[in-house]
């Protein structure tokens, strides 16, 4: 069972941690990373809105700076600047290839970047061995947007995985994936079948139970919807909202669902050809847009 869940993270880790040394500083709010990229047109970063659900001083428990990365000649990231505090929700949304998943790769180092650093829990997920890393993905769940489970194991089993990874007993891992299955509103003969005879937003709930599991203090959403059916969004949104409520796990979740963003996000981040365009609680970014990308977005939510 161990190796099975190393191989889910390691069978879909991209680059190398060899790179680290590469890192030529950090950039300032406004500016691209140094010696890295630039991004024509840009509009100045407006600065972070107070967070209406989260501890209002505390130390941020995920500080990105200044992190670029490039593919070829496409600047992915190019500068991003972002804290989470402890228990705060944070959406990303802005265009296709604007660098919204490379980002979240690059939190749980699936992707190396270019320049900049990731501070979490006051540690640079940049500058670490990958030994390291495997411990820092015990403390961040990842929900994927196709949810990457395993075929042949139940829906139980696949909840239970991280945890018999991480050396938890298997009767106490079963155990566990069972409440955390019904925190998403899973129990009973659903929690016995494979994915393969689950609905998306069963399996997509599946995958939320999987990265609550472990109780992580941060957890990762990239367009965890995108794949479902209209009518199974809202469910999987609704458990969103319950997890985001709950208030004890920091989220950064990449949708474009804004009416959800307007409902449960402290704060709402909009990024543009990899940059911050504009940050701000949603209720005063849609009020009061003020980047290109802002203006789009409100439209969206009006639709
Ligand atoms: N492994 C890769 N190799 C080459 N280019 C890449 C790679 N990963 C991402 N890119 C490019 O980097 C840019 C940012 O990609 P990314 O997947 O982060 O965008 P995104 O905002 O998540 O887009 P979408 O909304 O379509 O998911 C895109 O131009 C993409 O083509
Ligand atoms: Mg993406």
């Amino acid at each position: 069972m161990r190796s099975a869940w190393t191989g889910v993270w390691t069978g879909i880790r991209v680059g190398t941690r060899t790179e680290a040394g590469a890192r030529t500083g950090t950039s300032t709010r406004t500016g691209a990373a140094t010696g890295t990229a630039t991004r024509p047109g840009a509009e100045p970063q407006t600065a972070a809105a107070p967070r209406a659900g989260a501890p209002g001083q505390a130390e941020p428990i995920l500080d990105v700076k200044g992190l670029a990365k490039r593919y070829g000649k496409t600047f992915a990231l190019a500068g991003v600047d972002l804290e989470v505090a402890p228990g705060e929700t944070v959406v990303i949304t802005g265009p296709s290839g604007c660098g919204k998943s490379t980002l979240l790769r690059c939190i749980v180092g699936l992707v190396q970047p270019d320049a900049g650093r990731i501070m979490f829990e006051g540690r640079d997920v940049v500058a670490l061995p990958y030994r390291e890393i495997l411990g820092i993905r015990r403390k961040i769940g990842f929900v994927f947007q196709r949810f990457n489970l395993i075929a042949r194991l139940s829906a139980l089993d696949n909840v239970a995985l991280p945890l018999v990874g991480a050396g938890v007993p298997p009767e106490e891992a079963r155990e566990r994936a069972q409440r955390a299955l019904a925190r998403v509103g899973l129990s009973g003969a659903v929690a016995r079948r494979r994915p393969g005879e689950l609905s998306g937003g069963e399996a997509q709930r599946v995958g939320i139970a999987r990265a609550l599991v472990t109780q992580p203090v941060l957890m990762l959403w990239d367009e965890p919807t995108a794949s479902l059916d209209p009518i199974l969004v809202g469910e999987v949104l609704d458990v969103m909202e319950d997890v985001a409520k709950a208030g004890d796990t920091a989220m950064l979740i990449v949708t474009h669902e804004m009416k959800f963003a307007a409902r449960a996000a402290d704060r709402l981040v909009l990024l543009e050809r990899g940059a911050v365009a504009e940050e701000g609680r949603p209720e005063d970014v849609f009020a009061n847009p003020r980047s290109g990308v802002g203006r789009k977005y409100r439209r969206l939510l009006q639709q």
